[in-house]
């Protein structure tokens, strides 16, 4: 049964699909069984990042124009990729969890996958958090900075008072040093704690390093590039971070808040 961490920050431009398609290639690297999902039915990038024109992507699958399997394609290395839909029309607005069912067929597919990677939207909504309680892992990506605090918080507190979902993982990216994402760390995880009885999991950090933003740019995902040593190490040590996190199973009922944090 394949194991899905989907990769989440409530805002967007925080580096959820630069995190979301290095992971998945380090985990078809080690695993050789990784799929990379990429949920977003309106702005979808995984695919651009990974310089691959999909033939159908998940908005064909939803709506029955191909199957599951006709819609993965697989990229340098062996990674499957789902790709998600650019400038979508509105038609597929009903869609509450776009990965509700398409989950379940993929968890049970004869050759299922190990790991799938999920590919969020930005955002707070129904659709996201049904996503989030679909998944064995919530990876939630923060910067230091006020908005990107505000909207993980506003994220958590629809997650936990929705569905119930307590445990999250937490990686601060575009940092300067370890010290500043520990700081950042602390302060989000004392704030979310003073409001609501979650588990916050420390997952590590990405500094801020041009040759991440110059990826994104070539479209070459920085663990392809057989140099960056350094960069694959982190990102090895963060997926570890991640897998050894409580399950997101830990869920239980809401309980009721008599503040409005
Ligand atoms: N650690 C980092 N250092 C420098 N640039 C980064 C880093 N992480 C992400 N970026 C850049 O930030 C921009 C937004 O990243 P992206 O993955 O598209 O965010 P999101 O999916 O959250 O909207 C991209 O140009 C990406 O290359
Ligand atoms: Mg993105």
């Amino acid at each position: 049964m394949a194991t899905v961490i989907t990769i989440a920050s409530g805002k967007g431009g925080v580096g959820k699909s630069s995190l979301a398609t290095n992971f998945a290639l380090r985990l078809q690297k080690s695993s050789g069984r990784a799929l990379l999902v990429d949920s977003d039915l309106l702005m979808a990038n995984s695919h651009i990042l990974l310089d691959l024109q999909p033939e159908f992507d998940l908005i064909d699958v939803l709506q029955a124009r191909c199957t599951l399997r006709e819609a993965i394609e697989v990229v340098d290395g062996g990674l499957s990729v789902l790709a998600g839909r650019t400038g979508a029309s509105v038609a597929i607005d009903k869609v509450e969890d776009p990965l509700q069912s398409v989950l379940s067929e993929l968890r049970q597919l004869k050759d299922a996958f190990s790991y799938i990677v999920v590919d969020a939207p930005a955002g707070a909504g129904q659709d996201l958090i049904n996503t989030l309680a679909n998944s064995d892992r919530v990876l939630i990506v923060l910067l230091a900075q006020a908005t990107s605090f505000v909207d993980a918080y506003a994220l958590i507190k629809n997650s936990y008072l929705e569905r119930g979902i307590a445990e999250y993982s937490v990686v601060v990216n575009m940092v300067n040093s370890e010290r500043q994402a520990r700081a950042v760390f602390e302060n989000f995880s004392y704030t979310v704690k003073a409001f609501l009885p979650v588990g916050l999991t420390y997952a590590g950090h990405f500094k801020h390093r041009r040759e991440i933003y110059e990826s994104s740019i070539k479209c070459v995902p920085i663990v392809q590039m057989e140099d960056k040593h350094e960069q694959i190490k982190n990102f090895d040590l963060v997926l570890r971070q991640i897998l050894h996190a409580p399950h997101n199973a830990l869920r239980h009922d809401p309980m009721p808040l008599n503040i409005s944090g």
